[in-house]
């Protein structure tokens, strides 16, 4: 079993869909679960408290150094027992970096969904800066997270079309989707320990 911690700062949409999946039985093998944002109007919140029974813990990064921020983040892990031999992270539109103590700390154990086929178009608006390369193929990554922004070994890649008619708002609606299919399998199978790493790739056995 393990202990997972889902880390958001907006709507939420791929935390619900883990949590969906969990209450679906399409992710199984979860003990406890906590939702943490660094935003208090963090929409996600709200879905994860009242629909799906969730407990959520707040830390909002204003006034805090990075320092700060990840020592009370890490009180809150140990509060749920998301530890480094039984925990999961999953950061869900969790848009702050993380600090090298922590990412050390549990390396191999966070995981970032982002909304662009890895290494191009990390950071913000991916799906802007897809449309503006002009690329005709985007899609959506789940990678274990490291000390860089949207980095680290990769564990799956959808791919998604761009169409002509295509615009930024259509674009990230397609990818969606594929992202909470992704997060999901992902998920599957780092708790299956189906995740084996040489160098920066990641093999699924
Ligand atoms: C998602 O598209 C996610 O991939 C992206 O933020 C969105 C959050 O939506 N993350 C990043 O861009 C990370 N660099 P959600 O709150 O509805 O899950």
């Amino acid at each position: 079993m393990i202990n997972l911690a889902i880390l958001i700062s907006g709507r939420g949409s791929n935390m619900a869909a883990i949590l969906n999946a969990i209450e679906n039985k399409q992710i199984t093998n979860v003990d406890k679960v906590v939702v943490i944002a660094n935003r208090s109007d963090a929409v996600g919140l709200q879905i994860a408290k009242n629909l799906y029974g969730v407990p959520t813990e707040i830390i909002l990064k204003k006034n805090l150094t990075n320092e700060e921020f990840d020592i009370k983040l890490l009180d809150i892990l140990k509060l749920y027992n998301v530890n480094t031999s039984n925990g999961l992270i999953c950061l869900a539109g969790f848009m702050q970096i993380l600090g090298e103590f922590i990412v050390n700390m549990y390396a191999h154990r966070i995981l970032n969904i982002h909304p662009s086929l890895l290494p191009s178009f990390k950071g913000l608006n991916a799906q802007k800066q897809a449309l503006d390369a002009g690329v005709k193929i985007s899609g959506c990554t789940v990678h274990f997270v490291d000390t860089a922004v949207d980095n680290g070994p990769i564990i799956l890649q959808k791919c998604v079309p761009i169409f002509d008619s295509d615009n930024e708002t259509s674009l990230s609606k397609r990818i969606l989707g594929e992202e909470h299919k992704i997060y999901k399998d992902a998920i599957n199978l780092f708790i299956g320990n189906k995740l084996k790493f040489k160098g920066n790739r990641v093999f699924i056995s």
